[in-house]
């Protein structure tokens, strides 16, 4: 089962982790054919043999998560929150029309990738986990898999984002259409989005604020994360549709925003309302919350030829103070009073 080649991990600088670009030892994979999962094997991270016909390359049957995994404070290994992750990973596959992973299935490749490849979450103290699923069939006709791969890595990372991010408010493209699959965390949603993101990162912004495909009026989300705004002191983010994805990292800043006290108000945002907000000075964060972003700041947002800044309010800043709670929750350093954290054993 697992690998007999020296671990890899004294050959990583801790200290530096890009994100997403190193591997721990091992991975997870598990097929699925004549209607059902076979039992997953742990086999060492590397290339994996498939045919070129197979349906994930050709149209796009994939549907994937981020998710973490943090070292606690007392030395246990935790996921944090995969019973949201596990749901939401079968809302993308019943979108997709492809077969539903049982939790006891995702639950048991992630206690046997942690499990397996302990020694690096102790030395990074985190891991990114990317859980996938792809259509196999060898076949090019259009139509649903019958065959499907589900795998499992693990990275030590760090930060998505080093420095709080310039946004440019797409007005152009889209990323998502009422009907579309923009609430699935399906590959192409992210495939769509690298030509826009690409134009906007040659003209010197972070990312992008993707608005709604019919008025391009109305704020949905962004590139890797969902948007939170303060208005008046009050935290604003635009309410879940079919053209938004469901963040898990979204519902954990509104949970303890309404907790610490803070006034939270899910509905439609206009992007004139932030945009006056700005000028006025009503609105004063802007920022994103995603699972490999966390929380990060805007430090500006760009409409057409309007640029406005968003100043660093520190300590003051709402979304540190969440950041803080969070970070200290996923930590074990505070109470995990809503059970968002599994213990792995
Ligand atoms: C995540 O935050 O986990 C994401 O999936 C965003 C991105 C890295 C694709």
């Amino acid at each position: 089962m697992k690998n007999d080649k020296p671990s890899r991990i004294n050959t990583v600088d801790f200290t530096n982790l890009p994100f997403g670009k190193i591997f721990t030892d091992h991975m997870v994979i598990t097929r699925y054919s004549d209607k059902k999962w076979s039992d997953s094997e742990v086999v060492p991270y590397g290339p994996l043999e498939l045919m070129p016909s197979i349906s994930a390359l050709h149209y796009g049957q994939t549907v994937f998560e981020g998710m973490k995994a943090f070292l606690s404070k007392d030395g246990s290994s935790t996921i944090y929150r995969p019973d949201a992750h596990s749901k939401r990973i079968n809302k993308s596959l019943a979108r997709l029309d492809m077969p539903e992973l049982p939790e006891a299935v995702f639950m048991d490749s992630l206690q046997k990738l942690i499990n397996t490849d302990a020694e690096w979450l102790k030395k990074a103290g985190q891991l990114y986990l990317r859980p996938f699923i792809f259509a196999t069939d060898p076949y090019l006709g259009v139509k649903s898999s019958e065959q499907y791969i589900y795998a499992l890595l693990a990275c030590p990372v760090g930060p998505y984002y080093t420095k709080p991010l310039n946004l440019k408010v797409e007005t152009t493209y889209s990323r998502s259409a009422s009907g579309g699959v923009g609430f699935a965390k399906a590959a192409g949603n992210y495939a769509g989005s690298l030509y826009p993101t690409r134009l906007a990162q040659e003209a010197g912004f972070d990312q992008l604020i993707w608005t709604d495909s019919s008025t391009h009026s109305y704020i949905e989300e962004s590139g890797t994360m969902n948007i939170m705004s303060i208005i008046d002191g009050t935290l604003v983010t635009p309410e879940l549709s079919e053209t938004i994805l469901a963040g898990i990292t979204r519902d954990s800043v509104l949970t303890l925003a309404r907790e610490m006290g803070i006034k939270v108000e899910e509905r439609k945002l206009k992007v004139a309302e932030i945009v006056d907000g700005l000028k006025s000075g009503k609105v004063t964060e802007v920022f994103g919350a995603g699972t490999a972003a966390t929380i990060i700041r805007f430090a500006s947002i760009t409409e057409g030829e309007n640029k406005f800044t968003l100043p660093d309010l520190g300590e003051k800043s709402i979304a540190q103070k969440i950041y803080d709670e969070l970070n200290m929750i996923k930590k074990g350093e505070k109470a995990d009073t809503h059970g968002w954290l599994k213990v792995i054993v």
